[in-house]
């Protein structure tokens, strides 16, 4: 996973905990001698037990945090592709162009950076279908990006998972419908 998403944890932390809980989470969770950077690749594994500390220490469940994460993580991501999201764009707009105009960019930065392939289709004006299929399974993370894409625009959505990896379907289906 890319550095960028290990700074996010990092800021999400001491956000949560206090500016103490970057240096106690990464010694709990044997990652202290780790400079991440946003140029930079990192073992999932790595993620997965910095997640597994927060979660012990807040007694929030990984699937929780990594929805807030993804909520807290979007003004930074859109910040790193203001040069692609378009100024006319609202929420369902950057959620239809997302693969297109900035996973598939970022495939191709250079730094083997693997972003999920997303699959949307603009259903009308007011949904758009997700289709998210991972090896890493971060559907949670998909969802909390949404509702702060959401957020980001002033804009209320709903979410429903018709079919879910975490459930063990193939991918998942996240409906995104403009309230
Ligand atoms: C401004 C928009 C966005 C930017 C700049 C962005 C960028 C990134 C980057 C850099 C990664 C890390 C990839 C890696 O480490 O290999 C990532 C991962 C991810 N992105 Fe995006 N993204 C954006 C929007 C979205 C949206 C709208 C969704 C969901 C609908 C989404 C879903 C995900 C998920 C779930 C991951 C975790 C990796 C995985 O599941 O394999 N992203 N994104």
């Amino acid at each position: 996973m890319n550095g960028l998403i290990f700074m996010e944890v990092g800021k999400f932390a001491q956000a949560r905990l206090g500016a103490a809980a970057w240096q106690r989470l990464a010694r709990d969770a044997g990652v202290s001698h780790r400079v991440y950077v946003p140029v930079a690749n990192y073992p999932d594994e790595e993620l997965v037990g910095l997640l597994n500390v927060l979660s012990a220490e807040t007694g929030v469940p990984v699937r929780g945090l990594l929805e807030a994460l993804g909520e807290f993580v979007v003004p930074d991501l859109i910040s790193l592709a203001q040069s692609v999201v378009q100024p006319e764009w609202k929420t369902l707009d950057l959620i239809a162009n997302t693969e297109g105009a900035i996973h598939e960019v970022i495939r191709h930065a250079g730094t083997h950076s693997n972003p999920p392939y997303l699959r949307c289709r603009r259903v009308n004006e007011r949904e758009v279908l997700v289709n998210y299929s991972s090896p890493r399974k971060l559907c949670p993370l998909a969802c909390g990006i949404v509702k702060g894409v959401a957020k980001h625009y002033g804009e209320t959505v709903t979410l429903a998972e018709p079919t879910c990896m975490l459930r063990g379907d193939a991918a998942c289906q996240i409906v995104v419908t403009l309230v």
